[in-house]
């Protein structure tokens, strides 16, 4: 019995594994394990043999299993310790460096404008940048023969010859998503289309690539009174102080009658200062839709009236912030980005500051 105990305890402590420690409690204890067939000559003993040898089997067994049962968790414990030696984490390092980007003053500006009319009932609207000319001119009261069409100098689509497609162009302006609104919704309407425009145009005032933002307002009784409101609102919410507008008539070919819009400012050192002051900045185009338009667009103009203005976003953005050079906002140089970015948290409230 002695013997049997030593090879089975020594077997055990030197099981190098998990299988391996399996292995031997079969062999000691298994349906043939060298314990069990002894168990089961138990049987053929005479009472007296049995009496002795029954219990030191049990006890042997119940050893033997809390043996195995011991160098199993041993083996647990230096499976761990193992892996802890090699996978390791310095949590005390310090985190790897993240740069962090900026919003764009146009984005910036853009949501500040989309506040401010939201909250005058204003939706907001979108179209293509790549539009149709029936879209971009005609819709819009520019015939082919109109010198505005000429003025804008327009990008055109490549158009292989033989194509039988109508002009594509890069959008002159946002007054297209006007007509697409009409046509997508009917009236009465109130919205704003924010978005970019292309002309062939480049100096310190103009890029190829620029942004505007539209107004539409159509209704059974809209007026000039109305249209002259909501921006002197609109410039003041985003000035954040009171701003005075002037109204010079003008000519757009999708309105009549129109004017171009001045906002009151001064100029002090080359500076210009808005909502003060007696000189004037011209900042918008506006006027009462003409009737060719609303008919452009599916709406009866003996029914309905309204008034629409476009008006460039990065322009009212320089006025704002400050920013001097138009051609900066498009070069995508990290130190302008960082200089006049905005924080992510600095979400635009409709009273013309931010909150931070
Ligand atoms: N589309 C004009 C432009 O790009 C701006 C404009 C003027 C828009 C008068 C209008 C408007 O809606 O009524 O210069």
């Amino acid at each position: 019995m002695d013997e049997l105990r030593n090879t089975y305890i020594e077997r055990i402590a030197k099981a190098a594994d998990e299988a391996a420690l399996e292995d031997v409690r079969l062999q000691a204890l298994g349906k043939k394990g060298e314990i069990s067939l002894k168990m089961r000559e138990l049987g053929r003993m005479d009472p007296e043999e049995r009496k002795t040898a029954g219990p030191a089997l049990n006890a042997l067994k119940d050893e033997i299993n809390s043996a195995i049962a011991a160098r199993k968790v041993a083996l647990e414990d230096s499976a761990l310790d193992e892996r802890l030696k090699t996978e390791w984490l310095d949590v005390t390092l310090p985190a790897r460096e993240r740069r962090q980007g900026t919003i764009h003053p146009v984005s910036q500006v853009t949501e500040e404008v989309t506040a401010i009319f939201a909250d005058m009932g204003f939706a907001v609207a979108e179209g293509p940048r790549i539009e149709s000319d029936w879209y971009n001119f005609d819709a819009l009261n520019i015939p082919g023969h109109h010198p505005a069409r000429a003025e804008m100098d327009t990008f055109y689509m490549h158009r292989e010859e033989g194509d039988a497609r109508p002009p594509f162009v890069l959008r002159t302006h946002t007054s297209p998503v006007q007509i697409r609104s009409m046509e997508a919704q009917g009236a009465p309407i109130r919205i704003i289309c924010p978005g970019g425009v292309y002309r062939a145009d480049y100096d310190q005032t103009h890029t190829p690539m620029f942004h505007q933002v539209e107004g539409l307002a159509i209704d059974r009784d809209i007026s000039m009174a109305n249209l002259k409101w909501v921006l002197e609102e609109f410039f003041s919410a985003y000035f954040g102080t009171s701003v005075k507008t002037r109204f010079r008539a003008s000519h757009f070919p999708f309105t009549e009658p129109s004017a171009e819009v001045d906002i009151q400012c001064s100029w002090q050192d080359g500076t210009v200062k808005v909502g003060e002051g007696d000189d004037w900045l011209e900042v918008l185009g506006s006027g009462m839709v003409h009737p060719h338009v609303l008919r452009s667009g599916g709406i009866d103009p003996d029914e309905w009236q309204g008034f629409a203005f476009g008006m460039g976003i990065d322009r009212i953005a320089m006025l704002k912030y400050g920013i001097p050079d138009l051609r900066a906002f498009f070069d995508s140089d990290l130190r302008w980005l960082r200089h006049y970015g905005f924080s992510a948290l600095d979400v635009p409230t409709i009273r013309g500051g931010l909150s931070r």
